[in-house]
């Protein structure tokens, strides 16, 4: 696992950012100890005021760009006003990364889906949360109602926290550790699981044909989601595997493949955060990504 550090984000060469997409692709963090992505002041010091001032912003808030809606935000209590003004810099925040990203990662650039940002004003050191949810526990992610079908998941982060570093432990990433617990510990997806009749069934069966719906989850997506509870659930896993501890600065950014390098924050308070569910066939490392070594291990296609 390595953090690669990037101080000049302006006319980089083509080569450079390939290089950038191959080294995030290899489990690399990029991380810019100033973030290339402007809030101001003003804006920040709303953020960082939400969790004393107005209880009902308390929770992770989502927010989502295509429908300009924010979600884990209490409407009827919150201040309308306020819950606007959430909305407006989520918006903002989120076209910021974008136009960056679009620059930075150009090969990737339109081949991906604008997922999610998120907007995480809690204390993170000692949350007490269900086990599944808890993020202080070494992890991959996967999403329960947002299958991806191959596609990665990519997220940039900003810590915004006016002095505080975000604390995150990460571990070696999938291929590693999945050729490690799976198919011991963990039954590798087959093409013809439960999970891939079900979708047959469920697309026949309701005249659809060969066309899955996107909303139900691929054998990939089915093991991707088993791997991200083994993994919190494994008391050995976490215990013994190999531990890379990063502390990102106030100010700083940083983004990562979050399905194939096993990562864990254990303080801070105050990120922001946008998800992209880049294409499979935008790799330009392919043989790293999750599909393609669990594909080669199971022998199968699972899409
Ligand atoms: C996570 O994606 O597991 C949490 C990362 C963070 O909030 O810093
Ligand atoms: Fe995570």
């Amino acid at each position: 696992m390595s953090l690669v550090t990037i101080t000049a984000t302006e006319g980089a060469s083509p080569e450079e950012k390939r290089e950038w997409c191959e080294r995030l692709e290899a489990g690399c963090i990029l991380f810019f100890p100033k973030s290339p992505i402007a809030l101001t002041e003003n804006d920040l010091l709303f953020l960082r005021g939400q969790q004393q001032t107005d209880s009902s912003l308390h929770k992770n808030i989502a927010y989502k760009p295509k429908s300009d809606e924010l979600t884990g935000v209490d409407t009827k209590t919150a201040n309308p006003a306020a819950v606007d003004r959430l909305r407006s810099i989520m918006r903002g925040y989120s076209q910021s990364v974008t136009t960056f990203l679009t620059g930075f990662l150009a090969p990737y650039a339109g081949r991906w889906r604008l997922d999610y940002a998120s907007f995480r004003p809690q204390e993170e050191q000692g949350r007490d949360l269900p086990l599944r949810r808890r993020n202080d526990l070494l992890h991959t992610d996967a999403f329960p109602t947002r299958p991806t079908h191959g596609a990665r998941i990519l997220r940039f982060f900003n810590n915004i926290h006016a002095t505080r570093t975000r604390d995150w432990v990460v571990s070696d990433p999938f291929r590693a550790v999945a050729t490690k617990y799976a198919p011991a510990e963990i039954a590798l997806p087959r093409p013809d699981s439960a999970a891939g009749r079900a979708m047959k069934s469920l697309a026949t069966g309701v005249g659809l044909g060969a066309a899955v719906p996107s909303f139900k989850r691929s054998p990939y997506d089915d093991f991707m989601m088993r791997f991200h509870n083994f993994l919190k659930e494994n008391g050995e896993f976490q215990s013994s595997c190999a531990k890379y501890d990063y502390q990102f600065p106030a100010g700083s950014s940083w983004m990562v493949y979050t399905d194939m390098v096993p990562h864990a924050v254990l303080a801070g308070q105050y990120a922001l955060e946008q998800t992209y569910l880049v294409a499979a066939e935008a790799m330009v490392a392919p043989e790293h990504a999750p599909l393609t070594v669990l594909e080669e291990m199971a022998g199968a296609k699972l899409i």
